[in-house]
């Protein structure tokens, strides 16, 4: 495995791959790397000639209260599991190459970066539209690979990619769970046993309300308050920042399921300091 630290590096080596017609997928990370990222670059690494993995812990989508400081970093772990799975290129740039002094660029997509997490942590999605715009101009990757579990940060690239006519296609992979369901996620390592059993009561919450959903009760409002109830059942929860039914495109709260194929039900809640977020997507059929 190479491992690149400079950008102007990393856009030659995958300009040489593209150049000779050889496709490229990327997986952006933030490191500490679990299942949920190795099944990200299981996925690249079939549908590529040549994956290109980046280990990036970016500042600008972290508020100055959060977790930055703080966050996982397992650079040792990381690397073995990166080539024991073979991957071909890691991207490890310096916050001084991304982010030189003088740089004053950022990429807003307006209103759904508002929405969801975005009323609980401002400016996020400015931070994580502008540093995937960045990466994916320096990779220029022919396919970008992404969790479900941040569903939102996939619709606000989405619509970024779309909108600034990037051409890489994002594709968007099923959230890994452990064995009660609780979503893999680098954050779970802050929690401590109680709150890491509790945690299951997200999913627990979401699963039940998904099939209510699918048999027949259709209204938001109803299910929304059946999940606040579920979740309410579990007292090392302390705090929901929202728990709901939500348009999967627009991230709009539901007033109606109506006509929609798919909707989306949605919750962050917080377990002692710990932040968790998680969704499921149900098909109506
Ligand atoms: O999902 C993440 O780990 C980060 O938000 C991403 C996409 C790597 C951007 O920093």
């Amino acid at each position: 495995m190479e491992i690149i630290r400079i950008p102007r590096i990393m856009q030659d080596t995958c300009r040489r791959h593209i150049l000779k017609g050889r496709s490229v997928g990327f997986v952006p990370t933030m490191g500490a790397l679990h299942e949920g990222h190795l099944s990200l670059m299981k996925r690249a690494q079939r549908e590529n000639d040549s994956v290109v993995v980046s280990i990036f812990v970016n500042p600008a989508q972290f508020a100055p209260a959060e977790d930055f400081a703080a966050y996982p970093r397992d650079i040792d772990n990381d690397l073995v599991k990166l080539r024991d799975l073979g991957i071909d290129s890691l991207f490890v740039p310096d916050n001084s190459l991304m982010y030189p002094s003088g740089f004053s660029t950022s990429v807003e997509v307006g209103g759904l970066s508002d929405r969801l997490c975005g009323l609980y942590r401002p400016g996020h999605f400015r931070g994580v539209a502008t540093v995937v715009a960045k990466l994916l101009n320096i990779v220029g990757p022919t396919r970008a690979y992404f969790g479900q579990k941040d569903f939102q940060q996939t619709v606000v690239i989405r619509r970024m990619v779309k909108d600034l006519n990037m051409d890489a296609e994002i594709v968007v992979c099923p959230t890994k769970r452990e064995e009660d369901g609780l979503a893999m996620s680098s954050r779970n390592r802050y929690l401590n046993p109680q709150e890491r059993t509790a945690a299951a009561s997200l999913y627990r919450a979401m699963t039940l309300v998904s099939e209510d959903l699918r048999s027949g009760t259709k209204s938001p409002a109803a299910l929304k308050e059946m999940l606040h109830a579920a979740l309410a059942k579990e007292p090392l929860i302390t705090g929901i920042d929202y728990a709901g039914i939500f348009h999967p495109e627009t991230l709009d709260e539901l007033q109606e399921t109506g006509r929609l194929r798919e909707v989306l039900i949605a919750v962050a809640a917080r377990l002692g300091k710990t932040r968790l977020i998680d969704n499921i997507v149900v098909n109506l059929g």
